[in-house]
């Protein structure tokens, strides 16, 4: 596994306000989606294209176009939602699939309680959101249903990511050669604590995107 920590102004800048416990909903729903805009700049660098000629008003020009099929983005419920138009921004063309995860606050383990995803993935770049890599068994289970469908790629687009996350991810893929994964995201913290949630972090996403419902 690849792991990608943008290193940019605007998104430390954007990364620290999310973090800062006085960002309202309203600014932090706001941040989110910038911040996703840039992390997906640099998440879509490898993205299959193909070439194509057009006709400017001069002469003809030889540029490219997203290959077919076209990426899936798929925004894992709920905090995932928050950085669906930041990347479809980016992305107007791709495709979206939903898969709705639940963690055990007990055993920390995800299951899938909604999926909508195509049955076959052969061929297709996948694009994961969900935007706090914690203990990594939520984008773990997610994989493992990606890659069970023949995604070709998987990148995994995460605000903040924890390095016991980090490790749980490569650990669960590291013999797996058929599909390349990526997580792209604005920081790696310190560590988990004993809730789970990654220190210093933000808090929880979807708390702060949508509030305590
Ligand atoms: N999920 C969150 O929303 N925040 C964390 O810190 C960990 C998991």
């Amino acid at each position: 596994m690849r792991t990608l920590v943008v290193d940019h102004p605007l998104v430390a800048h954007k990364l620290t306000a999310l973090r800062d416990a006085r960002t309202d909903s309203p600014t932090f729903r706001r941040l989110a989606d910038e911040l996703v805009t840039l992390l997906a700049y640099e998440a879509t660098r490898d993205v299959r294209v193909e070439p194509v000629e057009v006709e400017t008003p001069v002469a003809t020009a030889t540029g490219c176009r997203l290959s077919r099929p076209v990426p899936l983005v798929v925004p894992v419920l709920r905090a995932g939602l928050g950085m669906l138009d930041g990347m479809t921004r980016l992305l107007p063309t791709a495709e979206v699939g939903f898969l709705g995860m639940v963690r055990d606050e007990e055993s920390l383990l995800a299951t899938a309680y909604a999926n909508r995803l195509p049955d076959d993935l052969s061929g297709r770049e996948v694009f994961v959101l969900d935007p706090m890599l914690a203990t990594g068994g939520t984008l773990v289970t997610t994989f493992e249903l990606l890659v069970a469908r023949g995604a070709s790629s998987i990148t995994a687009i995460c605000l903040l990511a924890a390095p016991e996350g980090i490790a749980k991810v490569d650990e669960a893929f590291r013999d797996d050669s058929s599909c390349p994964i990526t997580v792209v995201t604005a920081g790696v913290d310190e560590r988990l604590n004993e809730k789970g949630y990654i220190t210093p972090g933000l808090g929880d996403a979807g708390d702060r995107l949508y509030g305590v419902v």
